[in-house]
């Protein structure tokens, strides 16, 4: 109880103090479609202001964002503020049916919200269809005036964004995937800040050069914005230290190789120790799926020493040196890169310790559905003549089309969603074994999980191995969670509560969930609204890989989803 007074004094102070040093920025987002070419093909991309990747946020922990976003494309859309914690301001959160309806070709919305308690690196990107393929940009949270980093202050500071690309309009390529109820085609290339670099057709020119100057420090602020692909990243012969993810700070370890899924994000040191030369920075998949196709190549940038004494006009640049990397299925090094991860100091009690009063089980994994009677062959292209889906402790969620479920809560609106998502799977089965295609095909349903205010949530997130095991990076909406344990196979009760880490875990708001695995996730339901739980590899999210919680306000004003901003879109 005391903990819990403590905790709001300390609550009303920071509040207060930011009151007072609080900024306010403004920004205006010009969604639009602008001529971009890549691999030899010119293709046009939706993008924010013109530019690709779209603009970086800098801001300070304290600061208030206003960004006026303007649709200029052909396409709904809506950007979301991937990891701010948006405290009573869901209005703000983005996702498209979700907390808003979608911005319609010619309108326009204004976000606004605080960014409260966190530091390092998160990003934006469009949550509508497919855009966000090419509608992304980073998100960098510094500390506010005269706090200082946790770690030697560096020299130089770069977003390291790393993308997906197609030749086709990404939103066709999902659509066409709909119809068929196959796969969608793969992409052509990856990107490091817009560009696939070196390795792929046309590419070499605009290949991104990082500088770096002998003895500087060099943090590298990793975003992976791919849409479908968890990728590792390394540079050639500069170790990193980890010092964050998802804007949460890390105790620091040393390794070689990073790996993201698509959501995370990791913050690096790397120290200009090398000789002066060109060193090849590289992402390429982890791909834990089997049997799948998925875009088998590496993308790259080059990391440049100012120093380097240039070769005569007309002789070429020394080639770069290339890092090793991990091949494409190697789970051994995923595991001991995400066993690293620590908080940098004890946690505090809540949530960690005390008991908790949602003790949730969700499955995660895909499926497939039998072809409806009404469905021709062409619209049932998945394996064996069925489509695909995916699901949630076998719920695969749909998204309303007539209002947002945020707007539908607020206003009483009936019939738009149900609060009886499963605290359980529905039926017990070896999740991670040879599964009866009796359970292979979900139903299929918007249906959401209320939370009392303030309740301390455990979520037990197992994945399946329905059509195949697959490492699924989940990420939860409206806030960070400490993540307790992981590991393979079924969870069991009886002994995994015994690797629970009660003392300095992690805390993200994206997790990969082992392939055929599973993770503990824990956080206290502090923020009203309705938080969309997701796979963040877009196609699963497609497929229904998805639910959302809803928040119950708590008492007082403090503790109140704030009222809807006026220009709020309707459906
Ligand atoms: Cu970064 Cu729901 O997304």
């Amino acid at each position: 109880m005391v903990s819990y007074y403590v905790q709001g004094l300390v609550l009303l102070l920071a509040t207060l103090f930011s009151l007072v040093s609080a900024k306010v920025q403004y920004h205006h987002f010009v969604v639009q479609a602008v001529p971009v070419k890549r691999l030899c093909k010119t293709v046009n991309a939706i993008t924010v202001n013109g530019q690709f990747p779209g603009p970086t946020l800098e801001v300070f922990e304290g600061d208030t964002l206003v960004i006026n976003v303007v649709n200029r494309a052909k396409y709904n859309v809506t950007i979301h503020w991937h990891g701010i914690r948006q405290m009573r301001t869901g209005w703000a959160d983005g996702p498209e049916f979700v907390t808003q309806c979608p911005i319609r070709p010619g309108g326009s919305y204004t976000y606004r919200f605080t960014i409260n308690g966190q530091e390092g690196t998160l990003w934006w990107h469009a949550h509508s269809s497919w855009l966000r393929a090419t509608v992304y940009g980073a998100l960098v949270i510094r500390p506010r005036e005269g706090i200082p980093y946790p770690f030697n202050k560096p020299s130089r500071e770069t977003p390291i964004i790393l993308g997906e690309w197609w030749n086709r309009d990404p939103v066709q390529v999902i659509r066409q995937a709909a119809r068929t109820g196959a796969a969608p085609n793969v992409s052509d290339a990856y990107t490091i800040n817009g560009q696939p670099g070196d390795l792929y057709n046309c590419s070499q020119q605009d290949t991104t050069v990082v500088p770096i100057d002998v003895g500087e420090t060099h943090l590298l602020r990793v975003i992976n914005a791919a849409l479908n692909q968890e990728l590792f990243f390394s540079v050639a012969n500069h170790p990193f230290t980890v010092i964050g993810a998802d804007a949460s700070y890390l105790k620091p370890f040393t390794t070689n190789v990073l790996m993201l899924g698509p959501g995370q994000t990791t913050d690096v040191l790397i120290s200009g120790n090398q000789a002066p030369g060109r060193y090849y920075i590289a992402a390429k998949p982890y791909q834990s799926a089997q049997g799948v196709a998925f875009d088998n190549t590496t993308t790259t940038a080059i990391l440049e020493y100012e120093s380097l004494v240039c070769p005569p006009r007309g002789v070429p640049k020394p080639t770069p040196i290339f890092p090793p990397l991990p091949v494409f299925n190697n789970t051994a090094t995923v595991t001991a890169f995400t066993n690293k991860l620590r908080s940098p100091r004890r946690v505090p009690e809540l949530p960690v310790l005390l008991e908790v009063e949602e003790n949730l089980f969700f499955t995660v994994g895909l499926g497939l559905n039998q072809c409806p009677p009404n469905f021709s062959q062409n619209q049932c292209q998945g394996p064996n003549g069925t489509r695909f889906t995916a699901s949630m402790n076998n719920v695969s969620f749909v998204l309303p089309s007539n209002w947002s479920l945020l707007q539908a809560h607020k206003f009483g609106i009936p019939g738009v969603f149900s609060v009886d998502f499963p605290a359980q799977p529905p039926v017990q089965f070896d999740y991670t074994g040879n599964v009866s295609r009796a359970l292979w095909q979900p139903q299929s349903g918007t249906r959401l999980y209320k939370l009392k205010y303030g309740s301390r949530v455990q979520i037990v997130i197992q994945g399946t191995s329905i059509v195949t095991g697959e490492n699924h990076p989940m990420h939860l909406h409206g806030y960070d969670f400490y993540i307790l344990a992981q590991g393979f196979g079924n969870f069991d009760s009886n002994k995994d509560t015994n690797k629970f880490n009660l003392v300095d875990p992690p805390m993200r708001n994206t997790v990969g969930v082992p392939v055929n695995g599973w993770v503990v996730i824990r956080f206290v339901a502090d923020n009203p609204g309705v938080w969309l739980m997701h796979c963040h590899l877009d196609v699963h999210i497609t497929w229904g890989l998805a639910m959302a919680f809803l928040v119950e306000d708590g008492v007082g004003e403090l503790e109140t989803l704030q009222a809807p901003p006026i220009d709020l879109p309707i459906c």
